[in-house]
């Protein structure tokens, strides 16, 4: 497995890798892996020829008052993860490396950006679009992977290459849980003993509003209702951020559920601010 930090190192050899005529994939991420990353790298190892995993904690999609600075790594963790899943590049720009001081372009898609985790972090996804926009022009992929825990980043990524005629396939994958039920993620290292025991209760209140779904309520706000009930009974010390039914490709809010629906949530829970949703209706 190769290790480039520099942008332009990596778009040149891209560029001598499709004119070879190799398939690239990309998995874009911001490091610290868990199973979750790493099932998106067996995807793209099954699919192309060459696999690049870009690893950038990027500080565009953090707000002022959020965890950029203490987010969790551990490079040579990561890199040899990386390599025991068959990756051939793994791209790890520094800040200056990928943004200029005078950086002034921005990527947005507003429509899909305005609810769920758009409201509570209003520059969170100008920086995601920009940033996968970035990942693409220089990595050059064929196709792109990400995962359905972020549902709401790969609905606006996938729009983005719609609307702005970008030529990478963008694959979304399913969620990866521990046995508990508990989506995997890298801030789930702020939990403490406790706090863990309580998390797969996230899950298991969106599994219950599903039953309730197929039973025949298809009222938002009584599912709603009954969602936050349940995580104030089952999750002590939890704060709900929001729960919220959304259509599951344009992420509008819908109050009758009669057709595909999503339910997306995101509870703080101590440090950790845990998201996790479930396709209620196909
Ligand atoms: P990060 O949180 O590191 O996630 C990288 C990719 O892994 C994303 O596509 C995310 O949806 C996926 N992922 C995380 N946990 C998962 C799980 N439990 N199951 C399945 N997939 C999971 O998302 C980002 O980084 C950034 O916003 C990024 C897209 C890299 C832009 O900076």
């Amino acid at each position: 497995m190769e290790i480039i930090r520099n942008p332009q190192e990596l778009q040149n050899l891209s560029l001598m890798l499709r004119g070879e005529g190799k398939t690239i994939a990309i998995v874009p991420t911001m490091g610290f892996f868990h199973e979750g990353h790493l099932k998106l790298m067996d995807a793209a190892r099954k699919q192309a020829d060459v696999v690049i995993v870009s690893l950038f904690v990027n500080p565009t999609q953090f707000g002022a008052n959020e965890d950029l600075d203490s987010y969790p790594h551990d490079l040579e963790r990561d890199s040899k993860l990386a390599e025991e899943r068959g990756v051939d590049i793994l791209f790890t720009p520094t800040k200056e490396d990928m943004y200029h001081p005078d950086h002034s372009t921005w990527v947005e898609v507003p429509n899909l950006a305005g609810n769920l985790c758009g409201q509570s972090r209003p520059v969170h996804f100008r920086g995601v679009a920009t940033v996968v926009t970035k990942l693409f022009m220089t990595a050059l992929p064929h196709i792109g992977i990400f995962g359905e825990k972020d549902w709401q980043q790969l609905a606006i990524i996938k729009r983005m290459v719609r609307d702005l005629n970008i030529p990478v396939d963008v694959q979304g994958h399913p969620i990866v849980r521990e046995e508990s039920g508990l989506a995997l993620s890298s801030r789930n290292v702020y939990l403490t003993d406790e706090e863990r025991k309580h998390a797969p209760m996230i899950q298991k209140g969106l599994i219950e509003m599903k039953a309730l779904v197929d039973k025949g309520e298809n009222d938002a706000l009584k599912l709603k209702n009954a969602l936050t009930e349940f995580y104030e009974q089952n999750i002590p010390g939890s704060a709900v951020d929001y729960i919220e039914i959304v259509h599951p490709d344009n992420i509008n809010v819908l109050e009758k559920i009669n057709g595909p629906a999503l339910c997306a949530v995101a509870v703080q829970l101590g440090k950790a601010r845990l998201i996790d949703n479930l396709l209620i209706k196909v």
